[in-house]
């Protein structure tokens, strides 16, 4: 089986590669931009950009959106998470989080997959905290400012080792067994 994954971040691209891999699904990185709308949910902005590729004539396609949510901060920056990054960065998240003991935060991932003229969405998790420094030199955007069990950042971590806990890893297992229960891909390969 094969997937266009439509993003032009290449720590996402091959993340997928690499996770998908595990299924015998083979990703085509391609490069087509749509519209990422301002919205209060990472579905909404999934939903949009999916109609939008379709209208372009793209199908059997994953497209996603990410954002990492802060307790303490009520979820910033959640769906600004890509502004918050292009604009204060992670020094600026560690200059909010300068005092604060609740470091406790969630990665989210809202896939949206396009294939055999269906639609499936799914949000996969991760939670985790807030680290006091950058740490590591793998991965990209949040990653090392974010760990999962309290030792390692992300940027850390392999991808191997991110994938098997990450916000996106957990989401493509949940497409997988969408995938499956629909009788479009066979998992035991
Ligand atoms: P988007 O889904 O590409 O809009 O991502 C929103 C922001 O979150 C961007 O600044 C990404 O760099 C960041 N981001 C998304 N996924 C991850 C991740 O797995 N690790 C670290 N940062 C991420």
């Amino acid at each position: 089986m094969k997937l266009k994954v439509i993003t032009s971040n290449p720590g996402k691209v091959i993340e997928y590669q690499k996770a998908f891999a595990k299924f015998d699904v083979c990703v085509e990185h391609c490069c087509v931009p749509y519209d990422e709308i301002q919205t209060s949910e990472l579905e909404e902005v999934v939903k949009k950009g999916m109609s939008e590729l379709r209208a372009k004539g793209l199908r059997n396609f994953i497209i996603d959106d990410s954002g990492l949510f802060i307790h303490v901060l009520r979820g910033f920056p959640g769906v600004y998470s890509a502004y918050c990054q292009k604009t204060i960065g992670n020094d600026g998240i560690l200059s909010l989080m300068k005092c604060v003991d609740d470091r406790s935060s969630t990665f989210k991932c809202c896939i949206g997959c396009d294939i055999d003229n269906k639609t499936i969405i799914v949000t996969g998790k991760c939670d985790g905290h807030i680290l006091y420094k950058e740490t590591g030199n793998n991965g990209f955007g949040y990653d090392p400012i974010f760990t999962f069990d309290g030792k390692r950042s992300f940027a850390e971590m392999s991808i191997d080792e991110k994938n098997v806990v990450s916000h996106r890893g957990n989401a493509v297992k949940l497409l997988m067994s969408e995938l499956t229960s629909l009788g479009l891909i066979n998992t035991n390969n």
